[in-house]
């Protein structure tokens, strides 16, 4: 049987953390031994942020991006790893399928109403935003989209354009599934763990998210500060939102059962298990800083690597752009 294939993206904004690790970049690791793997650097998606978009400031993002996940163990020799304004197809078939999507499904999403809340002014590229992503997936046949649960509903979303556009126009698409990590891994923030933690946040406040590529000295403070609650001992039954987002950091990094990981702490000081998780934290992270420290230090192989996966990338997406094209008429097909 052919391998599954497997599309995911990430924008190359603010900073990498623990988060994105756990629900993303490590599924996204774990899928590259048997399936077919495409990865994206989201430049274009970062241009609906404007702090992310200044022109020299986004270009060192996206290859800070790369360096990261390729630390973090995308293989490129396995997986294509580009970036998403170096494949044009993405552009186009954006323009195509917003032409087949209601404003009303925009309106909807969760994520664009957080991000417009409050603005005066709206750019069309933040409501058109799930529209891209749709095209990123729909242009690779994407069976599998590896991402954290709040992108579920752009996933549905997708699935709903291509739908539509198959009753409009004909078949093309692949229908894609999310794959989340299985017990939902939403990790939050180390200040504020009634938020998750954040890339944007994660820039500003230093004790906020656990950077990928954070020093050592940096994690440990930043756990050793983690917001806890009034108690001094963990007490299962009685669950906080700090507490339990340090337990669940535990059993994500660990691999252990989240019993067996109750059991361990349970009675034992915050600090305890305050120590125990930032141990845990930099013995996982420190291979990956010591990766990214040698990747970053040569940046033309870095180029190299995302030169040959738009390479790699474009004929796959030109193939899709071009059936769509036919089926609605703007070139000539042949007939099916
Ligand atoms: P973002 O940082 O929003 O660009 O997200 C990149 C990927 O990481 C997406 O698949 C998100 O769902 C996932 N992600 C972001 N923040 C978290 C978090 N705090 N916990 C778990 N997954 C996250
Ligand atoms: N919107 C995603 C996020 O914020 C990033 C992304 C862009 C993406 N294109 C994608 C994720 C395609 C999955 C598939 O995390």
């Amino acid at each position: 049987m052919a391998r599954r294939r497997v599309f995911s993206g990430i924008q190359p904004t603010g900073k990498l953390h623990l988060g994105n690790y756990i629900g993303a970049i490590s599924l996204w690791v774990a899928t590259q031994a048997d399936h077919e793997a495409i990865f994206c650097i989201a430049d274009l998606h970062a241009l609906t942020i404007p702090e992310a978009a200044r022109a020299a400031h986004l270009r060192a993002k996206v290859r800070e991006t790369a360096a990261v996940l390729v630390a973090c163990g995308i293989d490129p020799a396995r997986a294509i790893l580009f970036v998403q304004s170096h494949v044009p197809a993405h552009t186009q078939l954006a323009w195509l399928l917003s032409c087949v999507t209601p404003v009303g499904w925009l309106e909807r999403m969760i994520q664009f109403k957080t991000r417009s809340a409050g603005l005066e002014s709206v750019g069309t590229g933040l409501l058109a935003y799930p529209v891209l992503q749709a095209a990123d997936i729909l242009l690779y046949r994407a069976d599998l989209v590896p991402v954290g649960e709040d992108q579920q509903q752009h996933i549905e979303l997708t699935r709903d354009v291509a739908r539509r556009f198959h009753t409009l126009f004909g078949q093309v698409f692949t229908l894609p599934e999310p794959m989340l990590q299985p017990s939902g891994a939403r990790i939050m923030g180390l200040d504020d763990p009634s938020t998750k933690m954040s890339k944007s946040r994660g820039e500003t406040r230093p004790r906020h998210a656990i950077g990928l590529v954070d020093p050592p000295d940096a994690i440990r403070d930043a756990v050793m500060h983690a917001v806890t609650d009034s108690g001094r001992e963990v007490r299962p039954e009685r669950p906080s939102p700090g507490v339990t987002n340090l337990l669940r950091i535990y059993e994500l990094l660990s691999g252990r059962r989240s019993e067996a990981v109750q059991l361990e702490f349970m009675g034992k000081g915050y600090a305890v298990l305050k120590r125990a998780v930032a141990d845990l934290v930099v013995t996982t992270l420190e291979p990956i800083r010591r990766r990214y420290l040698d990747i970053a230090a040569e940046p033309g192989r870095l180029d190299a690597v995302l030169d040959e996966g738009a390479e790699r990338a474009r004929p796959l997406a030109d193939a899709t752009l071009d059936r769509v094209n036919q089926l609605m008429g703007l070139e000539e097909g042949t007939q099916d």
